[in-house]
């Protein structure tokens, strides 16, 4: 039996908002996977990305992953990146049911275009790096889910409800 919630997809599509929701209605503990991995840094995701770049950023959400998928009753926020590492995923899954959650590019440049905290989106032209990065992750994201929800019609508590009744379909989960 799986115990394990894991939350993924773009920056953007409201892991972190859906995740602590999810979480204290399940009644399970919330993790931030990005939160963890300053924790064992000892600094920002900004500073590890401008310090040690994106590879030394791979292999602390490798460590990550690693040190979650041994522990139970999750609901899990993964970094968008989370998928481009088959090894973290084949970890997770074998605790986590895995839920996608997706948005239009449109709707993600609104939701992250304030934010200073994500280093692959510091660039000029904000809209065609999420595109292009969206296209090439789209594959990854999608055979590995579980459940897919489209969360472009922001509403934290009904897709919150979606993912619930979801996961009532799904052999083998534990509530
Ligand atoms: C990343 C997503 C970020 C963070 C880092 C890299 C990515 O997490 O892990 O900036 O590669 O998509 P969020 O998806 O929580 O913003």
């Amino acid at each position: 039996m799986k115990s394990n919630v894991a939350l993924i997809g773009f920056m953007g599509t409201g892991k972190t908002a859906v995740g602590k929701a999810l979480a204290k209605k399940l009644g399970k503990e919330f993790i931030e996977m990005d939160s963890l991995i300053e924790q064992k840094a000892g600094k920002s995701i900004p500073e590890i990305f401008g310090e040690d770049g994106e590879i030394a950023f791979r292999e602390l959400e490798i460590a990550t992953a690693k040190e979650i998928s041994k522990q139970k009753n999750l609901v899990i926020a993964c970094g968008g990146g989370v998928v481009l590492n088959k090894i973290n995923i084949d970890r997770l899954k074998n605790e986590a049911v895995i839920v996608y959650l997706t948005a239009s590019p449109e709707v993600i440049l609104k939701r992250v275009s304030n934010s200073e905290a994500r280093p692959l989106l510091n660039v000029a032209n904000k809209i065609s790096q999420i595109s292009e990065l969206l296209q090439f992750r789209k594959p990854y994201y999608e055979q590995i889910a579980d459940i897919s929800i489209n969360t472009s019609e922001f509403d934290i508590a009904s897709v919150m409800e979606q993912i619930i009744s979801r996961l009532k379909e799904v052999e083998g989960f534990r509530f």
